[in-house]
């Protein structure tokens, strides 16, 4: 099946939709985006990835007419057209097509919205029933980690010397502490039963799934430190595990190659996976 993608208002097949080489997406990565998880053709956590998205482009003075009740609606018609039951819908915004300069154009400049589909198995996840490695990289991404921008190389680039080194992903650290991972949010659960998981800055993406995951152990009555953490108090862990749209809850099993605990997943990553789950579908649009 041909995928259906969506650009500036209309559902084309996916050759047909084109942006202009002008673009400043293209150009200056001008952009930001948002992905949403859909489980059994329903959209995960998508209201709050509505409001970052908007907090996103007030940071950046980006425009955008749709409203968030029309990007609901956009998600379910692209949902449809594309028979999308599990997977991902990408939305990407990035300021317009212009000639190219480094100052804004005027605020006038229609913006370019693109939205797609990914079809992937999400519950039923290889690497999280098995737990991921991650290796530690330097931290070397801009300083407003906060805005979900398309500035995707250097967690690619961190991503590539993680799997060069043998794991599955790469947890980012700055002054001697991991700010987060290539593309999730990092959480330990120390010794003493104490989930730890670093404070909101703009050092890192606020994570829209990483807030699900506190609240839910909030309710479990696991006490929570938010709080910076050094990649050897991980390797001391009882458990780690990652957050995202993409990966929900997944175990890390070993921090550049030292075991994390027995090395398997560990039962509260498992438990508050599933809660997320349970929570996830509960709440599903
Ligand atoms: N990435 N930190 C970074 C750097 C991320 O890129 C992501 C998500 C997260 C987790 O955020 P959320 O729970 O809202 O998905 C944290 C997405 C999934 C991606 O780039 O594909």
């Amino acid at each position: 099946m041909t995928r259906t993608v969506y650009i500036n208002g209309q559902y084309l097949p996916e050759a047909q939709a084109t942006v202009s080489v002008f673009d400043r997406g293209f150009l200056m990565a001008d952009a930001i985006y948002e992905v949403c998880a859909v489980l059994e053709g329903k959209l995960i956590d998508c209201q709050g990835h509505f409001t970052r998205l908007r907090r996103s482009m007030a940071e950046l003075s980006m425009n955008l007419e749709l409203s968030d009740d029309a990007l609901l609606e956009m998600h379910r018609t692209l949902i449809e057209k594309n028979a999308l039951d599990e997977g991902l819908v990408y939305l990407q915004l990035t300021r317009g097509v212009v000639d190219r300069d480094f100052a804004y154009p005027p605020e006038d400049t229609p913006p370019t919205l693109v939205a797609f589909t990914q079809d992937k198995a999400i519950v039923e996840s290889a690497l999280a029933k098995r737990g991921a490695r991650v290796a530690t990289q330097p931290d070397l991404r801009w300083h407003r980690r906060d805005i979900k921008t398309t500035q995707l190389l250097y967690p690619s680039m961190a991503k590539m010397a993680a799997k060069a080194a043998g794991a599955d992903d790469a947890w980012l650290v700055e002054e001697g502490y991991v700010t987060e991972g290539s593309s999730s949010n990092a959480f330990i659960l120390t010794q003493d039963n104490v989930l730890v998981t670093r404070e909101l800055s703009t050092d890192l993406l606020h994570g829209i799934t990483r807030a699900a995951v506190i609240s839910l152990a909030e309710d479990e009555g696991l006490a929570i430190e938010l709080r910076a953490f050094t990649p050897d108090e991980a390797k001391s862990a009882r458990e780690a595990f990652m957050t995202s749209a993409t990966s929900m809850v997944t175990s890390v099993i070993s921090v550049d190659g030292h075991l994390i605990g027995s090395g398997a997943p560990g039962p509260v990553a498992d438990k508050l996976r599933a809660h997320y789950l349970e929570h996830s579908r509960a709440h599903a649009m």
